[in-house]
């Protein structure tokens, strides 16, 4: 075991998760009663399991049998080559994701991979094809089963990496920007965590229109990377107060204002709305303050929420909107329409995901240690591994 990694131990119960869009993701890593000599002899896959609630220990890798696949109707089995990491994996972990099913389970809610089994009135994919996958949970394992309907088929330029990166960044980067911030030329955009992977897939999908004035916030190491991706108002919200920052350069604020950290960030960002400004609140960052959860940081977040009426909406001519992927699951095709026109960014080579680094399960705290010490530009990936010398 390396420093930073997990033990490779066997998994002692069924892991069992829902699919993001209804269906299911299923990892039987349990081998009751089986005498350890046939274990040690009889293949096996690997897969990374939440235990418990807290600290990055409370990942374990584990190794199931590999059975098999055995996909239900309108499933297909992958092997999966890689994973994305995401800050709600960080949640899930310290126990503040709302929507996550009973312990033991995998976590993971992107990937990408091969299809090796597809399941009955499964039409449109087959043995081999490369699909990337956004579920709910269940993908940090070596092959996983989900809703067929929950996979795109892959360009063959795109790797494995720029797969497991795409979904869940992109989607959200895109629907914030486009669909309810209506960014259109001219516009001025504040994206905060800019150099995270949502931040950075925002950066290039702000590219896409013309004459588009980014401001961004992150650690002062990353404005480097900020101004070559094209924010041209970098700022170090460590050291500055990026109100007056922004109000210093552009007195009448932004057209719009990405807000994924909540608390007191959410009414500054009101504050900083041009009239017809939207602002799209789609994350709590704020809420966390290190590895483990951390009380006065959660009530502080609650406490100091925005509210505003819909009077005060109606005389300031500004929107606040929500945005949640994971509440789109009973919507595939929508999502569908949105992955459709990224790929044709991504083959038209307007968007490409910005890969921080890539670590092999074994290295899960390590991968973890990146997005919670604000160490990731763009995206952190797992590998199935096993880690190569
Ligand atoms: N609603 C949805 O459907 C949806 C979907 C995807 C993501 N999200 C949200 O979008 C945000 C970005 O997610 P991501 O997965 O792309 O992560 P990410 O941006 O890669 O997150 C890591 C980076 O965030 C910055 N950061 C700011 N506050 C932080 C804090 N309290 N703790 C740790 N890092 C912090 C750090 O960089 P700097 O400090 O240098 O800025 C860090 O390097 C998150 O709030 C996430 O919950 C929402």
């Amino acid at each position: 075991m390396l420093e930073g990694g997990v033990g490779l131990g066997h998994v002692s119960s069924a892991v069992r998760t829902t699919g993001r869009f209804g269906g299911t993701v299923t990892a039987d890593c349990n081998t009751p009663g089986r005498p350890a000599a046939a274990e040690a002899a009889a293949p096996t896959l690997r897969c990374l399991v939440l235990t418990g609630f807290g600290g990055y220990d409370k990942l374990k890798l584990q190794q199931r049998p590999a059975a098999p696949p055995a996909p239900g109707p309108g499933q297909l089995s992958l092997r999966v080559r890689a994973c994305g990491l995401n800050f709600s994996d960080l949640f899930a972990r310290q126990g503040l994701h709302d929507r996550l099913p009973p312990l033991p389970l995998t976590p993971g809610v992107e990937g990408a991979g091969e299809v090796v089994a597809v399941g009955e009135g499964v039409a449109d994919r087959k043995v081999g094809d490369r699909v990337m996958v956004l579920t709910r949970w269940g993908m940090w394992q070596e092959e996983a089963t989900v809703p067929a309907a929950h996979t795109f088929l892959m360009p063959e330029a795109m790797s494995f990496e720029e797969g497991a990166a795409l979904l869940g960044n992109y989607l959200t980067a895109y629907m914030v920007l486009f669909d309810f911030g209506n960014l259109r030329p001219g516009h001025s955009v504040l994206v905060h965590m800019a150099a995270g992977g949502v931040g950075m897939a925002a950066l290039q999908l702000c590219r896409t229109v013309e004459n588009v004035t980014v401001f961004g916030t992150a650690s002062a190491s990353k404005h480097e990377v900020l101004r070559n991706n094209g924010v041209a108002h970098p700022i170090d919200y460590h050291t500055v107060d990026y109100v007056d920052a922004i109000k210093k350069i552009s007195p009448r604020g932004v057209d719009i204002v990405m807000d994924p950290l909540g608390g007191s960030d959410t009414a500054k960002g009101y504050s900083l709305l041009k009239p017809m400004g939207k602002l799209i609140t789609y994350g709590v960052a704020n809420m966390m303050t290190g590895p483990k959860r951390n009380l006065m940081a959660m009530a502080r977040t609650w406490w100091n929420q925005l509210s505003v009426t819909a009077q005060q909406l109606l005389q300031s001519n500004r929107a606040v909107c929500g945005f949640y992927l994971g509440a789109l699951e009973d919507d595939p095709e929508l999502l569908g329409r949105v992955v459709a026109r990224l790929l044709a960014l991504y083959s038209q080579g307007h968007i490409k995901p910005h890969i921080d680094s890539v670590w092999p399960f074994e290295k899960v705290a390590n991968a973890m240690k990146q997005l919670q010490e604000k160490k990731n530009v763009g995206k952190v990936i797992l590998v199935p591994g096993p880690e190569k010398d």
